[in-house]
């Protein structure tokens, strides 16, 4: 059981660029009392334009592996204690802060699951949106009609610029933090579970915004996920996580249509017995028979 699982990265596309390669990533959280292991041997690629996901159950370490990619682990608690992170690249696995300071935004920005505790309480989104344009998108000559560009894009109302934090709904402030995000015109999002605190009606606009963003601006994304249902409609690759390691990836509809790790298995079931009820899932067996002879996404 001790043998490295290898993943499989999928069949790169024509030229497709690896945007973010992890080789055999792992990083250990040290506290006084004791260390964990939080990911062990993890090796994962994303390509430009592609969509992948990252599942696993919750304490599986699919954070720590987004906050690694950006350099947002916690300091003197967490560290990386082997393998490499490789951005559109070049090797940021040893970077400093400093230098984490000049990659992240752009190429890579990142979503994450609660908004309000990455916006400032006391500063209206409309100038937290400029500060994110100023400071990765410098050309940008004209901040204000940028401002106003950004806000459509995520499609709020130009109104919400004036708006703090605190007035907005949970919706409208995780689109105010992919704005900021897309301030900084990045090749890669990363959005862990940006859809996770909210309400299902709302999770559904998040996400087909997104869909619509990914085709607009031919970004690529990594979405941290613990909902199949979700994977299934957005992801072509998925990569499973269990206690701190890769257990399973490939093509989202090969993985779930048979899954050879019983982790992924019992997760796949769990999803439809509790997608049925909405009938979202079924269509999973529907569509996969009906496109079998056909070539995959
Ligand atoms: N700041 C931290 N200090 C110590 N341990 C942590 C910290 N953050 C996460 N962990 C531990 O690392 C493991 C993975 O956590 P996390 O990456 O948040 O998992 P997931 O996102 O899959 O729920 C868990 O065992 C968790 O307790
Ligand atoms: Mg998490």
């Amino acid at each position: 059981m001790n043998e490295a699982y290898q993943p499989d990265h999928g069949v790169a596309q024509d030229g497709a660029q690896s945007l973010l390669e992890a080789d055999r990533l792992c990083v250990e959280y040290r506290t006084r009392s004791e260390s964990v292991l939080a990911v062990q041997d993890l090796s994962l690629i994303v390509r430009e334009g592609e969509s992948v996901a990252l599942v696993g159950e919750s304490g599986s370490g699919k954070s720590t592996v987004a906050r690694a990619m950006l350099g947002l682990l916690p300091e003197r608690i967490a560290r990386i204690t082997g393998g490499s992170i490789v951005l559109t690249g070049q090797d940021v696995t040893q970077y400093t802060n400093d230098q984490w300071e000049q990659v992240r935004g752009h190429p890579v920005a990142m979503v994450f699951q609660d908004p309000l505790s990455y916006l400032n309480p006391v500063m209206r989104v409309g100038r937290q949106i400029a500060e994110s344009v100023k400071r990765h998108d410098r050309g940008t000559l004209d901040v204000r009609g940028r401002v106003a560009e950004l806000l459509e894009l995520v499609r709020l109302p130009a109104s919400a610029a004036r708006a703090y934090p605190h007035e907005l709904s949970g919706g409208m402030r995780q689109r105010v933090l992919l704005a900021i995000a897309l301030g900084c015109r990045p090749r890669l999002l990363i959005a862990d579970e940006p859809t996770t605190a909210l309400d299902v009606t709302t999770q559904a606009e998040i996400l087909s915004l997104l869909r619509d963003l990914r085709q607009q601006l031919g970004m690529a994304m990594l979405l941290i996920s613990h909902d199949l249902g979700v994977v299934w409609e957005e992801c072509e690759r998925v990569y499973v996580m269990f206690r701190s390691r890769l257990v399973e990836s490939g093509r989202t509809r090969e993985v779930f249509a048979s899954p050879t790790h019983p982790y992924t298995a019992g997760l796949v079931k769990a999803a439809k017995a509790a997608r049925n009820s909405e009938g979202r899932f079924e269509t999973i067996e529907g569509e996969y028979s009906t496109t079998t002879d056909s070539p995959l996404p």
